[in-house]
């Protein structure tokens, strides 16, 4: 399956992908770019490190014209023949220009759990709100703001000292895990869309895996 990546930043869950590919964990995965609206993007230079075209397509230069700006990204996708669009990190809403080119063809990271804290800068919300877990969500892009099917999600506890920027950190371990599994699913083709439900042809989860359930803070009593 032929990917396309964007990002606005850092880049750190394109380098959790690019690295589970150089580990031989994403058979199937052709990663032909990485496009970023943001010229000074980290994720540029990792892209180049991992041999992976990079593309600037630079928001700004479109002004008002959101319509522009996507029509443009999918000329820039053209030539590669790209099948799946993962958003990592990218800090634009798309709508139906381009999602209309990748009918249940992206996919994005946002974290928390969704449906609660969608949209930007979640952490400092969730911090403010005292949630006892956060966590983050891999889901298809639907044009609403993180609103799509759910893959996969992953929770890590809310400690009592975390500031914004300790959660956040905390938060962006797990998404470096869930992210590189929902796109070995997505690459091996066994992704299944139902309306908003989404199943993983040929999971077979344990008992085991069934049961354990994430509480925090831990259980003193009835373990
Ligand atoms: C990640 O935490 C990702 O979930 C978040 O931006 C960060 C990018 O980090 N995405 C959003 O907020 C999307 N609205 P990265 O550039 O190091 O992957």
């Amino acid at each position: 399956m032929k990917l396309a990546v964007f990002c606005s930043g850092r880049g750190s869950n394109l380098k959790a992908l690019l690295m589970a590919r150089d580990n031989g964990l994403l058979p199937g995965a052709e990663f032909q770019v990485v496009v970023t609206d943001n010229k000074g993007a980290g994720a540029m230079s990792i892209a180049r490190d991992h041999g992976v075209m990079a593309v600037v397509v630079p928001r700004s230069a479109f002004h008002e014209n959101r319509d522009g700006f996507e029509r443009r990204l999918v000329e820039v996708l053209e030539p590669y023949g790209v099948e799946l669009v993962v958003l990592a990190g990218f800090q634009r809403v798309l709508g139906a220009t381009f999602l209309g080119a990748f009918p249940n063809r992206v996919v994005n990271i946002h974290p928390a759990l969704l449906p609660a804290f969608p949209g930007h800068m979640v952490w400092k919300a969730e911090v403010d709100y005292g949630v006892r877990l956060a966590g983050a969500t891999v889901h298809f892009v639907d044009g609403g703001v993180d609103s799509g099917p759910i893959i996969i999600q992953g929770a890590v506890p809310a400690l009592s000292g975390d500031g914004p920027d300790e959660l956040a950190q905390r938060i962006l371990s797990v998404e470096h895990r869930i992210l590189p599994q929902a796109v070995a699913w997505l690459a091996q083709g066994r992704v299944v869309l139902d309306g908003r439900k989404v199943s993983i042809s040929g999971l077979r989860p344990s008992e085991e895996d069934v049961l354990q359930s994430i509480v925090w803070p831990p259980l003193e009593i009835g373990k």
